[in-house]
């Protein structure tokens, strides 16, 4: 497998993340948060870098509430101008201004029912960069893109698209989640080796659009149903450095069980 070549060229340190969704309200929002700051504090920031994504509503309170630990705070989205006439969107200087660390661009929700395109993708990447955000661009492939053998296509064309015109340097600011559409919140999780292979097909390209050394540096998460009994085999497999977790992130027990065998498998 190409991903070979990097074994042993960077040591990189696990990255998971829960991506909450529209879920919670501010009661349960600020208790999940709780339970993940007390059974992550040992591994948070030493083992493994840990982020929650609630929903903009309570990304204040949710940020207060983890503010004491080493748990990062991460936005679902956001919107590539600074401020100005765009009812109902949020900036990057905003999210900072919240405490986030974070910013997930181009989750696949935001791609297929809200129809954002590369495009626009592109232009949340670069703001977020701009903003002082850290942006975890999200790619993946229709079970019907999966059926045709397509998979290949669609996430070169949305990496290459969503990180137009992003240089080396901001490079190192982007995560990359590979989120197969079919395995999102179906119980039908992609087989570690189906993980892999498009892992290290994203990490080859990544090898040609910057270099070999900067595309070992570059984290790139799996998200798809991620479960704790599966964390331990994703995270074996050699180009998988973090997750993505979408409805096991709203179980404060079974994120922090994730980010726990997440710490064990590396
Ligand atoms: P599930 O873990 O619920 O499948 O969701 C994955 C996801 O979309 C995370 O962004």
């Amino acid at each position: 497998m190409f991903g070979e070549h990097f074994r042993g060229v960077t040591m990189k340190k696990p990255f998971v993340a829960g991506n909450w969704k529209m879920n919670t309200d501010s009661h349960s929002a600020v208790s999940l948060v709780e339970g993940v700051v007390s059974g992550c504090e040992e591994t948070a920031g030493s083992k493994v870098d840990v982020a929650v994504c609630p929903p903009f509503v309570y990304l204040q309170q949710v940020g207060k509430a983890l503010s004491s630990s080493l748990v990062a705070l991460g936005a679902q989205d956001v919107y590539f101008e600074q401020k100005g006439a765009f009812t109902g969107e949020v900036s990057s200087a905003m999210l900072k201004d919240v405490g986030c660390t974070y910013a997930i661009c181009g989750h696949s929700e935001r791609r297929h029912v809200i129809g954002e395109t590369d495009e626009l993708i592109n232009k949340k990447v670069h703001a977020a960069i701009l903003g002082g955000l850290l942006p975890i661009l999200c790619v993946g492939e229709l079970l019907e893109e999966r059926k045709a053998n397509k998979t290949t296509d669609v996430v070169t064309r949305q990496l290459k698209k969503g990180l137009m015109g992003i240089g080396p340097e901001k490079m190192l600011a982007v995560t990359i989640a590979y989120e197969p559409v079919w395995a999102i919140g179906t119980g039908l999780t992609a087989t570690p080796g189906q993980a892999q292979d498009v892992h290290a097909l994203i990490r080859g390209l990544l090898a040609e659009m910057y270099d070999r050394k900067l595309a070992g540096e570059i984290r790139i998460q799996y998200g798809g149903s991620v479960k704790p009994d599966n964390t331990g085999e994703l995270m074996g497999q050699e180009d998988v450095n973090g997750l993505l977790v979408g409805g096991a992130s709203l179980k404060a027990d079974d994120f922090v069980a994730i980010v726990k065998a997440a710490a064990r498998a590396t």
